[in-house]
């Protein structure tokens, strides 16, 4: 873990240190990606922005309200929202060690342009993973289908190595809230996952917070303890609550201030309390 902290160069960017397993970067990550060294990271969790904050509508508790997540998150067209994906995705590869993989979720906004910029640089696509949200908000306009569910590919760097999969705990591992996971039969690539309940959201409010299920559940499948997960795109710290559960190293990167303090704020909490928040069913195998 501590390979990370020697950056190359200092650009303009500033490391909060929360402790010797779990260092969060405010900066835009392409600047941050390129001071680490490469091949230094086992897994990467990318939730990078959907490109879909352009002026429409949801519904959120019954009400109809403005999809603005943040200028962080408006589409600047389909070429240079591409570009963007392609350049984060390459400094994530050169930072990946070569059994290394990453994880990148989204909607139909983002995540053909990020699929195709994978194949690209020559990644190898391992699964792609429907994580249904069973409590997703009901559609207002009553004219689609009610968007319920985000894609997640993972990936891993190589064609050639050999990526780590804990077949036997997905296998027979804990998950009864999954209504589409039968005990002791092969996990599949549908993930039955609600959204952040209230007490992962006592601290503030991200817009596209992903519950901590979510992540526990992709690291516990695709790394072994002590490994070393990097997040570029951390908003609320989400990946480093997982990681601190189930004994992962992190290292976070994340561009407003505003998420930075949410993260510190969840992480400092954790760290106090997570005895008491750890779901004891999954915490046996975490190692
Ligand atoms: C989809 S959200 C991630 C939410 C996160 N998974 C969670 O559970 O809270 C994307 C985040 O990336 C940040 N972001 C967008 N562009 C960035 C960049 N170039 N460098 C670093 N952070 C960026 C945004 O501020 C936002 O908080």
């Amino acid at each position: 873990m501590t390979e990370l902290i020697k950056l190359k160069a200092q650009p303009v960017l500033e490391k909060i240190r929360i402790n010797e397993d779990c260092i969060l970067y405010r900066g835009d990550c392409l600047e941050v990606l390129a001071a680490f060294p490469r091949e230094s990271v086992d897994m990467i969790f990318a939730d990078p922005p959907y490109n879909l904050s352009n002026g429409g509508f949801t519904c959120h508790s019954g009400r109809a309200v403005s999809v603005d997540k943040g200028d962080w998150d408006k589409s600047r067209g389909i070429e240079k929202n591409f570009e963007f994906h392609k350049k984060w995705i390459a400094a994530c590869k050169r930072v990946l060690k070569p059994n290394g993989t990453i994880w990148i979720s989204g909607t139909y906004h983002s995540i053909y342009s990020c699929g195709f910029a994978l194949d690209l640089l020559g990644y190898h696509i391992l699964n792609d993973i429907s994580w249904f949200k069973p409590n997703a908000s009901p559609n207002l306009s009553c004219r689609y289908f009610t968007a319920s569910h985000e894609t997640l590919i993972w990936a891993r760097r190589s064609k050639n190595e050999r990526h780590t999969f804990n077949y036997e705990l997905m296998k027979n591992g804990a998950f009864g809230r999954d209504m589409l996971k039968t005990p002791n039969k092969q996990m599949r690539s549908v993930w039955a996952i609600p959204t952040p309940p209230p007490q992962e959201k006592k601290h503030g409010k991200h817009p596209t917070q992903k519950p901590v299920e979510l992540l526990e559940r992709i690291i516990l499948a695709s790394t072994h303890p002590n490994a070393l997960v990097l997040d570029p795109f951390m908003g609320s710290g989400t990946t480093a609550i997982a990681c601190l559960r189930h004994n992962r190293s992190f290292v976070g990167i994340e561009m407003q201030n505003e998420y930075i303090e949410l993260s510190i704020k969840r992480i400092k909490d954790e760290l106090k309390n997570g005895n008491l928040l750890r779901n004891p069913k999954m915490g046996k195998y975490g190692g």
